[in-house]
């Protein structure tokens, strides 16, 4: 009886070890960690041991994570995913791993990330999606994260960062923002403003260095007065809020241009339209002047001329004699006293 048992327990343990570790991997079971780090892997070893909760799989070639990729460890706290060439990650590549705590994405080659992907994740503390080719993050990666701390996208190319997206970590401690392509126009303003208040919070990050426009390239976005921000058109969440917007137009229709260069470029205080009228006025009321002024002038000269020559006709010499009446009279007075 009790050799048979004996023998049971030690068949499990050699099974175990047979087939309780991927073949490349080293097993470690007093921290239930596996390191398959640096071993040219393509995907995902498939027979990992269940109770897993440190699974190391940096250095390698993993290209694609497919839905449930890591259905084999429910118990996973750490997955580390640095340095391989993953570009699309499935919608439910990390579904069921409830007690995930930290994820490490970066140096993989990700241009964009689907707004559910990391849904189902309500223990994740540590985020880290540095390194990475991502233009663009949704406005929400799954319902809020209440336990995410560390949050990090630097090293990518990121032009705008939604502050709805930061709004749903209320603990995060710790941002990575630095290196991308901030694009520090009226869109940005919401992140700055709420950057401002993380940081009076006590929360740490490395900068937001704006890369354009030209006006502000290389200035850090938190040092750049709120006054030189102009309102954003429309789509703005202020306008929606407050109620500005059109009686007839519906917000979800208006565009919201992500890269629009016209309309809201941050400006270097513009000279007010205002001002350019009033000078405008000015030249346009001075030029009229002076032509009514040359014809002012220019009448009072030929008036006194006038004038002048009419009283030198009038007060000068006398008119010269009038011949014939004078003719006249003389024939009747030499007529008379004939
Ligand atoms: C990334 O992993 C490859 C092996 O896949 C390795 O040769 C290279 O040195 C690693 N790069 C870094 C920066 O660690
Ligand atoms: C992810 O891995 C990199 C490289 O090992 C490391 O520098 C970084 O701190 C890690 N991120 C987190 C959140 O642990
Ligand atoms: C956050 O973490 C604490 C323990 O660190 C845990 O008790 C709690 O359930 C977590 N919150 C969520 C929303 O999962």
């Amino acid at each position: 009886m009790k050799g048979g048992l004996l023998l049971l327990a030690s068949g499990i343990f050699l099974l175990q070890g047979a087939c309780g570790c991927p073949e490349r991997c080293h097993c470690h079971s007093s921290s239930s960690s596996v390191d398959c780090s640096q071993q040219g892997l393509l995907e995902i070893p498939s027979d990992l041991p269940p109770q897993t909760q440190t699974l190391h799989l940096q250095d390698n070639q993993i290209h694609q994570l497919p839905a449930f990729a890591f259905r084999a460890v429910p118990q996973l706290t750490t997955l580390n995913l640095y340095n391989n060439s993953l570009s699309h990650l499935a919608p439910g590549a990390f579904r069921g791993l409830r007690q995930l705590q930290v994820l490490n994405l970066t140096q993989n080659s990700l241009h964009s990330l689907e707004s559910r992907v990391f849904h189902s994740l309500p223990q994740l503390k540590e985020l880290d999606l540095s390194s990475n080719n991502l233009r663009h993050l949704p406005t929400s990666l799954g319902e809020p994260w209440k336990n995410l701390t560390v949050f990090a996208v630097q090293q990518n190319q990121l032009r705008q960062l939604d502050r709805a997206l930061l709004e749903s970590m209320p603990r995060v401690r710790l941002l990575f923002l630095k290196d991308n392509l901030w694009k520090c126009n009226c869109h940005l303003l919401g992140l700055k403003l709420w950057l401002e208040k993380f940081i009076y919070k006590g929360g740490l990050m490395d900068g937001v260095i704006c890369m354009s426009p030209d006006t502000w390239k290389g200035k850090d976005l938190l040092q750049i007065p709120h006054e030189l921000y102009q309102p954003c058109p429309l789509a703005s969440p202020n306008l929606e809020s407050s109620g500005m917007l059109r009686p007839g137009s519906s917000p979800q229709t208006v565009p919201r241009p992500p890269d629009s260069h016209s309309e809201c470029q941050l400006k270097p205080k513009p000279r007010p339209t205002n001002l350019r009228h009033a000078v405008a006025t000015v030249v346009i009321t001075g030029v009229v002047c002076g032509v009514v002024c040359l014809m002012i002038l220019a009448s009072t000269i030929y008036g006194c001329t006038y004038a002048v020559l009419t009283a030198q006709c009038h007060g000068g010499p006398p008119a010269p004699p009038n011949e014939p009446a004078k003719t006249e009279g003389k024939k009747l007075l030499d007529s008379s006293p004939a």
